[in-house]
């Protein structure tokens, strides 16, 4: 009955689908870091149309969305998050978590970070596939969430920094990418292919939050990376190395890698290395603060929290120094240490701290990322033609980055999730 209704009243009405028309104060137009007052962005399905409507243009059935007193931008990325699981349970405790309640807390994640202002996420890393299940849900719309670009299980060395080293060996207990050796590595990226990753990860080197890891010591070599590296590419996907140790930064730059997580030892050679090469740093340089605050009280291991003593403040200054050098940047926060997944934006005021104009903070957290996703074309900016991710805060944010903390409007796709 109610499907008859449907077709009897849309026999009656125009064949065109209602569009959004938005209005607001300002848009920031992050290319070229300026802002313009009055857009009317008209989004028509998932893309946006045009910056520059008319509001006469819009019909009776049309929608008006008026955010007086607000400045537009595109969708936040954050490009290293970890959306699967509880997070407020530390280190062996996440062991007794089972892979389906550890997807259905993803799901809490991933929608707390779409409502503060994230439309784009890159998963780097979980101990199951289910960060591709994430991924696929949300496209279906089963889940509300940001657009994800997943990895699935990362690859890393036996008992590396991506391997599982809380339990004795007699519980048998390894994480999923676990793979040593040039053929094994290449079947590892060939195996998370086949069950839908978007992007490789690998652990280059040890790292703060595992067990029985050094920080700065490498752990993949050179050989395995380039064989992570080639396979990963000549299948069309890109590659993020987990790196915090001088030597293991710069092999992953050399294997050709397009992105080098943490970074937080890079030294000149490795800056330079990254900027002859492109290479992109997600560098979490906000992370710390939660680490060495609540994380105490939340039960971070007293081994994690002495690792990250050494790391906070020199990955700062080498955040910095990249930046000051002109290394391509993005925002990764590595959500998933912190529990609050509506803490992402936060990064961008400690950016700004650490050395980055607030225009370069909004470019590495919006066309940067979408250029090493390698959908520039589709995504990262407001224009003609580009998908309708568009969020809004009071004020202008090239003012004020910290404004980015309190997002008031969310569309992703053309969908009103915010307001
Ligand atoms: N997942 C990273 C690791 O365990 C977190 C590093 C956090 N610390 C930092 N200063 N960025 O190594």
């Amino acid at each position: 009955m109610r499907i008859l209704l449907t077709l009897l009243f849309c026999l009656t009405c125009p064949l065109a689908l209602a569009k959004t028309f938005i209005t607001a104060d300002a848009y920031v137009d992050v290319e070229s870091g300026k802002t313009f007052e009055n857009p009317v962005v008209i989004v028509d399905g998932v893309l946006i149309e045009t910056i520059r409507g008319n509001l006469r243009d819009a019909s009776p059935d049309d929608e008006v969305i008026n955010l007086a007193g607000k400045t537009l931008m595109p969708g936040l990325f954050d490009m290293h998050v970890h959306l699967i699981g509880n997070k407020m349970l530390k280190g062996a405790a996440r062991v007794q978590e089972s892979d389906q309640v550890a997807l259905l807390a993803g799901m809490a994640n991933a929608r707390a970070m779409l409502m503060a202002g994230v439309t784009t996420v890159r998963s780097l890393g979980s101990s199951s596939y289910g960060d591709i299940a994430l991924r696929d849900g949300i496209k279906a719309g089963y889940v509300i969430g940001p657009r994800v670009f997943a990895s699935g299980p990362a690859l890393g060395i036996t008992g590396g920094h991506c391997d599982n080293n809380w339990m004795p060996r007699e519980r048998d207990i390894r994480n999923a990418g676990v793979a040593n050796g040039p053929w094994e590595v290449a079947a590892k990226v060939r195996e998370n292919i086949k069950f839908g990753s978007d992007v490789i990860k690998f652990c280059a080197t040890g790292g703060v939050m595992s067990k029985g890891t050094k920080v700065g010591v490498q752990q993949y070599t050179l050989e395995e990376m380039k064989m992570i590296v080639s396979e990963a590419h000549r299948r069309g996907l890109i590659v993020a190395a987990h790196a915090h140790g001088t030597s293991g930064i710069k092999d992953a730059i050399r294997a050709g890698v397009d992105s080098v997580e943490h970074a937080s030892y890079i030294d000149d050679e490795g800056i330079k290395l990254a900027v002859e090469n492109g290479t992109y740093l997600s560098m979490d340089i906000y992370v710390t603060e939660y680490i060495l605050g609540q994380g105490i009280a939340d039960g971070i291991p007293e081994e994690n929290i002495e690792k990250e003593r050494t790391v906070g403040n020199i990955q700062r200054e080498n955040f910095r120094k990249a930046v000051n050098a002109g290394v391509r940047m993005v925002m990764g926060t590595d959500a998933g240490v912190y529990p609050d997944f509506s803490d992402s934006p936060t990064q961008l005021s400690r950016m700004v701290e650490f050395g980055m104009t607030p225009t370069q903070a909004l470019q590495a957290a919006t066309i940067n990322a979408a250029t090493l996703l390698n959908k520039q074309e589709t995504l990262g900016s407001l224009k003609a033609g580009k998908v309708a991710d568009i969020i809004a805060v009071d004020g202008n944010p090239l003012e004020d980055i910290s404004l980015l903390e309190h997002v008031t409007f969310v569309m992703k796709e053309g969908t009103v999730y915010k307001q």
